[in-house]
């Protein structure tokens, strides 16, 4: 028991770090969008903002539902290169967007690649402007093809009228 104690202890001084995740977030979640204040109630604080940024492919960005929901498309090559923004999260706040996203039942999280456009700050988490970046998104597998039949957007505003 001691020992494990002491060891704990070592690990807790030599790796500080808790694993955290790079996560992208098109839709509700940014600033000034109706969900966005739903992320720092669980980050318990403001969420670690990294960087604006662009998908390096283009995917379908369309507003499903007459709820005016946005979803991701997992149609690569589709649309227009989507802009939103890089948050690094813990495992606490992945979690709660799992379930906020309601994944995987309603949007699947997928990895995808990131051109970062504008970066924050300049701490050691400081993602470069101009660099290619790996992050998780929640992304709508679509089913049949209905779904390619809406208009696409590059960025989504629920404030803008469509
Ligand atoms: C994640 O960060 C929040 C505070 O922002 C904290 O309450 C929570 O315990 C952290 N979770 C983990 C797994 O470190
Ligand atoms: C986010 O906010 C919108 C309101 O614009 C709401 O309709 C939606 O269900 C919320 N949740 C998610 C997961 O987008
Ligand atoms: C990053 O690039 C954007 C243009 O895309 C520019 O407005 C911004 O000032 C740059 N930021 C830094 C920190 O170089």
């Amino acid at each position: 028991m001691k020992g494990f104690i002491i060891l704990a202890f070592i690990i807790n001084v030599v790796c500080p770090e808790v694993p955290k995740y790079h996560v992208f977030v098109y839709g509700t979640l940014k600033k000034g969008q109706p969900n966005y204040s739903k992320m720092e109630v669980a980050a318990n604080g403001q969420p670690e903002f990294l960087a604006y940024a662009r998908t390096v492919e283009r995917y379908p960005l369309v507003i499903g539902t007459q709820y005016n929901i946005p979803f991701l498309l997992n149609v690569p090559g589709m649309g227009h290169r989507v802009y939103g923004e890089i948050y690094h999260v813990n495992q606490t706040l992945l979690d709660f967007l799992d379930k906020f996203e309601e994944c995987p039942k309603w949007y699947q999280r997928i990895k995808i690649k990131l051109e970062v456009q504008d970066r924050v700050g300049e701490g050691k988490n400081t993602l470069k402007n101009g660099s290619i970046k790996e992050a998780f998104v929640y992304v709508k597998t679509i089913t049949d093809d209905e779904w390619l039949q809406k208009p696409t957007y590059e960025s989504y505003d629920t404030n803008a009228e469509v």
